[in-house]
């Protein structure tokens, strides 16, 4: 086999956190060794049976069999309108300012390769979504990271990210709940942010994955703050909310020139989303109300349990304010992220994700994704 190298962009990227966990996963899975696994973001739980049900009566429609539109089905961006109206009590044009995805990290990865030149900034949140980075690196972009301090409570500190760089950067990621700190957005740091991005000229993809994900405070809409519609993006998805992450479904919304960018580039390199899987979205956010108060119910008894029963054992901090992850900080004497993950594997199988997998500011913290029944998460702090 010949062995053709391959492009810059793709040598420059990392590997991919997950794909790497994944493939000592398959290592122990081949060699028969069992272990709990609290790595994954992919909720444990079922996705709603009313909206299998849409799917399977929805794909023996001719019409669902076809190319769908690359604007998406008008009645599931009407459910998005309907939807986003009454979660957040923000209005958005079903028509210009809404597009689904294939999942979020389809439309948040493709993004930038709307609005951004060679050589031109992307800023990317450290600790972060792993996918950011890739996104800025095949656009062309250069990145920069800002560091997620726990002194700051996990927020980036705008105002320390040079003048220089504000003047070059194209795009800013800002995702809250956050994945992988768990906190939320408190309203005055949004509208700093907002503020920041109208002043500079930079466009802001608000990621919100994980608005539904709470358990105290509602978390916002970047739309409820004055001003956004003019600067903003925001990424929603049926993964965690539904429990639905192999279907692949989520939407952007934003302001029309910004849906507009992202269709264009869309047009280019899919054809739509499954109209059936559409029609299950539009059943999810219309239908199932109840299934999403239960699943932050599920969420939460793990969380607290979690939380009770960890924290003076090996943790000096552990957070765990929304998402289904917790964040912990390692002792000061600790080893590094990678190595204390390496011994809760060899040592107690117990699969979890190093902080510095998420940039090099999440090095001192580990994730733990509470994606396992409340039984396994008890047989694990017993066996730590
Ligand atoms: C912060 C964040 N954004 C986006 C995504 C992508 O979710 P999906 O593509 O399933 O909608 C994830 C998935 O884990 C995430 O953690």
């Amino acid at each position: 086999m010949r062995n053709f190298e391959f492009s810059k962009s793709l040598n420059s990227l990392p590997p991919y956190l997950f794909a790497e966990i994944d493939r000592q996963k398959k290592e122990l899975r081949d060699k028969g060794v069992k272990f709990i696994d609290f790595s994954i973001g992919d909720p444990d739980v079922s996705a709603p049976q009313g909206v299998v049900n849409t799917l399977f009566e929805a794909a023996k429609l001719k019409e669902n069999q076809k190319y769908a539109l690359d604007q998406g089905k008008l009645n599931f961006r009407s459910a998005i309108k309907d939807w986003t109206k009454k979660r957040f009590g923000v209005s958005v044009d079903a028509d210009k300012e809404i597009l689904p995805l294939i999942g979020s990290k389809e439309g948040l990865v493709h993004f930038p390769l709307a609005f951004v030149n060679k050589g031109d900034y992307v800023l990317i949140p450290s600790p972060g979504y792993p996918g950011y980075r890739g996104a800025a690196i095949f656009s062309g972009a250069k990145v920069y990271e800002m560091p997620l301090l726990e002194k700051n409570n996990f927020l980036p500190d705008l105002e320390r990210i040079p003048v220089s760089m504000r003047n070059k950067a194209k795009i800013i990621y800002v995702n809250y709940p956050n994945n992988p700190t768990s906190v939320l957005a408190p309203m005055d740091f949004l509208k700093k942010l907002v503020e920041f991005c109208s002043q500079y000229g930079i466009i802001l993809a608000y990621d919100n994955a994980y608005s539904e994900i709470y358990f105290e405070e509602k978390p916002h809409s970047i739309f409820e703050v004055e001003g956004a519609r003019e600067i903003a993006i925001e990424f929603h998805s049926l993964s965690k909310t539904f429990c639905m992450t192999g279907f692949r479904v989520g939407w952007a919304a934003g302001n029309e020139n910004l849906v507009k960018g992202l269709l264009k580039v869309k047009t280019n390199f899919d054809s739509g989303i499954f109209g059936a899987i559409q029609d299950a979205g539009a059943a999810a956010l219309l239908k199932e109300d109840a299934y999403a108060d239960n699943v932050r119910r599920i969420f939460k008894e793990r969380r607290d349990f979690f939380v009770q029963n960890i924290k003076r054992k090996l943790f000096s901090q552990v957070y765990a304010d929304a998402t289904f992850y917790v964040w912990a900080k390692l002792p000061r004497k600790s080893k590094s992220s990678i190595d204390f993950c390496k011994h809760l594997l060899e040592d107690k199988r117990i699969v979890v994700t190093p902080g510095l997998g998420f940039g090099k500011y999440g090095e001192g913290f580990i994730r733990f994704a509470l994606t396992a029944e409340k039984d396994i998460i008890k047989e694990a702090i017993s066996s730590l």
